[in-house]
């Protein structure tokens, strides 16, 4: 197939576009060509490069076009944040491909009754991203079986990759943390640290898109949580962590008021983010109806990310 991905050179185009064309499809990367991907691979000589603004083609209402022209059989969007943005794509590109991929994530969920959380719970999303990204599911969805649209919608956990700092055992972006795990310092953990985070490697979504692309009959009209096989606790993530560098993790827990005073007024905000989610999805979906395997567990995943944090000298242990 000719598969157009929209933004193809970054965390999860990195491991996809180069995925896509070892799976025999003919690659076009649309980006605006600011950024490499973050590990090189030889089958990008093979990718055609699309060099486009998407921002600029939608305000000028010819993103569409511009995507059609290039014949795309199957369109992977991996940049789309907004209702209006997926509306341009789908009135345009209706009839005109085969599938539509589109990457949602994991919190299109907030607020969650049962855990893991299945892809029928019901959505009650909260925060800008959040809402706005269940909103386009919602519409994707109503378009693939009111109007025969064939879209799919996989929803990533917390990315983690070579070349980016993962989210941390607090919950937040800030390096220094696994470093003070590493040498046995203290660390302060919000609450109890029983709230959850659950990652994904980069590459287990590529595996996904290309496994839900290889299965149409059963990939369209539905979404799948992508994500590792088992959500980690911050506790369990904090000891996993020290337990790499033979340290032992010294916790202390302090109740989120007193905890987000010990932090930078963003980090506490993202901490936030994440274990008012407390994140903890099932892949049994994903498993039974695309074959999807995660070839990588959390901390395996992190573990990974982390060395190449000390290999590349982002943070010195
Ligand atoms: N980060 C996470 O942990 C996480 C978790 C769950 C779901 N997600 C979802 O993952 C998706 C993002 O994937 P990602 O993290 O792989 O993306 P990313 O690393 O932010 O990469 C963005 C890609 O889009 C291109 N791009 C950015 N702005 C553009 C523009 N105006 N016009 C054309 N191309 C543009 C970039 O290349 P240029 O800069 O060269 O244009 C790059 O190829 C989103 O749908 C997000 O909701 C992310």
């Amino acid at each position: 197939m000719r598969v157009l991905v929209i933004g193809g050179t970054g965390h999860i185009g990195t491991y996809l576009t180069p995925r896509l064309v070892e799976a025999g499809h003919s690659v076009i990367n649309l980006s605006r060509s600011q950024r490499s991907p973050y590990s090189s691979h030889p089958a990008w000589s093979k990718v055609e490069q699309l060099t486009a603004d998407r921002t600029a083609e939608e305000q000028a209402g010819s993103f569409g076009t511009l995507i059609l022209k290039a014949r795309p059989d199957a369109v992977i969007d991996l940049t789309c944040y907004t209702l209006e943005s997926a509306r341009q794509l789908v009135e345009a590109l209706q009839g005109k491909i085969s599938h539509f991929l589109h990457c949602g994530t994991i919190w299109v969920h907030g607020v969650s009754s049962e855990v893991p959380i299945t892809e029928d719970a019901k959505r009650e999303p909260f925060g800008d991203y959040g809402i706005r990204k269940e909103a386009i599911e919602r519409y994707l969805l109503t378009a693939a079986r009111r109007d025969r649209f064939p879209a799919t919608i996989l929803h990533p956990g917390h990315l983690v990759g070579r070349g980016w700092v993962p989210l941390n055992p607090v919950g937040n972006f800030n390096p220094a943390v696994f470093v003070d795990l590493a040498k046995g310092r203290e660390v302060a953990i919000p609450n109890l640290g029983r709230e959850c985070v659950h990652h994904v490697h980069a590459d287990d979504v590529a595996q996904a898109f290309v496994r839900a692309l290889g299965n149409w009959s059963a990939a369209v009209g539905e979404s799948f949580h992508v994500v590792s096989p088992r959500a980690l606790t911050l506790y369990g993530y904090a000891n996993a962590v020290a337990s790499w560098f033979g340290a032992e993790a010294k916790l202390r827990f302090a109740p989120w008021e007193e905890w987000k005073q010990s932090v930078t007024e963003k980090e506490a905000q993202v901490t936030w983010g994440h274990i008012a989610r407390s994140s903890n999805c099932s892949i049994y979906k994903a498993q039974r109806l695309l074959g999807y395997q995660p070839r990588y567990g959390s901390t395996e995943a992190i573990h990974e990310s982390v060395m190449a944090l000390i290999e590349n000298k982002v943070i010195e242990i």
